[in-house]
């Protein structure tokens, strides 16, 4: 199974995740490629199994709390028609619906959100392992 990781970070902390992410997936016995949303290409898309995304929250804390950047790099996507794909953002104080906000801007791509996870800045691997073996499992009960 292959794994494709993709993120949009603006310094670095939700390419750290990124990154712990593929190693968790690589951990556990699957090949996982980590790339960021402005190189990758449709053929990326097509031949990966599973996609996680990722972006950082951006918004003044209570109020426009949003995916960063998420209404320019999601449009540029290629498709992702029927990709079972976990979601992650990176936040320092509260997510808020970050998640949501993406997971419906994802799912007009085609897009089957299968699981979500906020780290917090401060613990940007805390919660990767148990994060890719749901993205995965999703992925085998799909399958089956
Ligand atoms: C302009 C700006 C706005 C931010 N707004 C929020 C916010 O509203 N809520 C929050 O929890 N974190 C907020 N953050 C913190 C970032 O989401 C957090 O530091 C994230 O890990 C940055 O990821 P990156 O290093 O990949 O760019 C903000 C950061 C910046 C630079």
């Amino acid at each position: 199974m292959k794994c494709l990781v993709l993120y949009h970070s603006r310094g670095g902390n939700t390419r750290t995740t990124a990154e712990a992410i593929a190693q968790a997936a690589h951990d556990q016995g699957y090949e996982a490629t980590v790339k960021s949303i402005i190189e990758v290409q449709a053929a990326d898309i097509n031949t990966a199994d599973v996609l996680f995304i990722g972006t950082w929250v951006q918004g003044f804390i209570l109020f426009g709390v949003k995916p960063a950047d998420a209404q320019l790099w999601v449009k540029s996507l290629p498709s992702l028609a029927n990709k079972p794909t976990g979601i992650f953002c990176t936040y320092a104080f509260n997510p808020r619906s970050s998640l949501k906000k993406l997971a419906n801007m994802l799912k007009e791509k085609g897009a089957t959100i299968v699981a979500q996870q906020a780290f917090n800045r401060n613990h940007l691997t805390t919660g990767v392992d148990g994060f890719v073996q749901r993205v995965i499992d999703s992925r085998q009960r799909i399958a089956v």
